[in-house]
């Protein structure tokens, strides 16, 4: 098995799951334009995403980590009128672009992009009590998941549901002296998360177009 049957595959299910949408395929090509790297939710990723979404019943949606908002539409699809949803972006050219997409897929009363790092965008949020976040969405920088997963957990309500993307990495997630800062990170969210007595989590690895990976899914139980 190899990274072109694990892109056939995603292309297969694509092609019969996933219709072709004019705003998203347009989102990924002004990305692409614009020089954004490629990183986004695979289509069938995206999908599952919107599912969640929809599972949840969410209004309220926390996004860390934006690119060109190709995840941010998806997500802000599967709410209902009256939804909103927060993204946090740190590069201002990315964000640009996003904004674009976010716009021309009529979704700027929806969304709220807020430029910066995520984690100086934290404290205004809380000041204004934003949440609770019905889902959250956390897909920046990965050193910081454990740090945005405790703030999206402290800003959940019972039934939450948060989502890091980006933790098995290639496998190293079960390497313990990985030399991988972002792989630590990752293991040190799945110490915070077997201590944490407010949620039921667990972690899926994927295979896909964008190789081996996984998410981990966090269901808050109290808070
Ligand atoms: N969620 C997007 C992909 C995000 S890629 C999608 O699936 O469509 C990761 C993004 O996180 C990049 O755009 C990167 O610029 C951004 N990022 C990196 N460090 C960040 C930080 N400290 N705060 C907020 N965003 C950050
Ligand atoms: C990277 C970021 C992502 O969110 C992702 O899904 C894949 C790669 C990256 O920063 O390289
Ligand atoms: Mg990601």
């Amino acid at each position: 098995m190899d990274l072109e049957t694990f892109a056939a595959v995603d292309a297969f299910v694509e092609e019969a799951l996933v219709p072709h949408d004019v705003a998203l395929q347009g989102a990924l090509d002004a990305a692409e334009a614009a020089g954004l790297p490629g990183i986004q939710v695979s289509p069938p990723q995206g999908r599952l995403l919107q599912m969640l979404a929809r599972l949840q019943g969410a209004r309220m949606v926390l996004e860390f980590g934006t690119l060109g908002g190709y995840s941010t539409i998806l997500l802000a699809r599967a709410l209902p009128e009256g939804g909103r949803l927060i993204t946090l972006e740190a590069n201002a050219d990315y964000a640009e672009v996003a904004r674009g997409n976010i716009e021309r897929a009529e979704l700027a009363d929806v969304v709220e992009l807020r430029v910066g790092p995520a984690l100086e965008a934290l404290p205004a949020l809380a000041d204004e009590g934003a949440g609770p976040f019905d889902l959250s969405f956390i897909d920046a920088d990965k050193v910081n998941t454990p740090n945005y997963f405790a703030w999206a957990l402290d800003h959940s309500r019972p039934g939450s549901l948060i989502v890091a993307d980006n933790v098995v990495r290639g496998g190293s997630l079960a390497e313990a002296d990985s030399a991988d800062e972002a792989a630590q990170a990752q293991r040190r969210l799945h110490e915070m998360l077997a201590e944490e007595p407010r949620v039921t989590a667990t972690t899926i690895q994927t295979v896909g177009s964008k190789g081996y990976d996984g998410f981990t899914l966090a269901l808050v139980d109290a808070s």
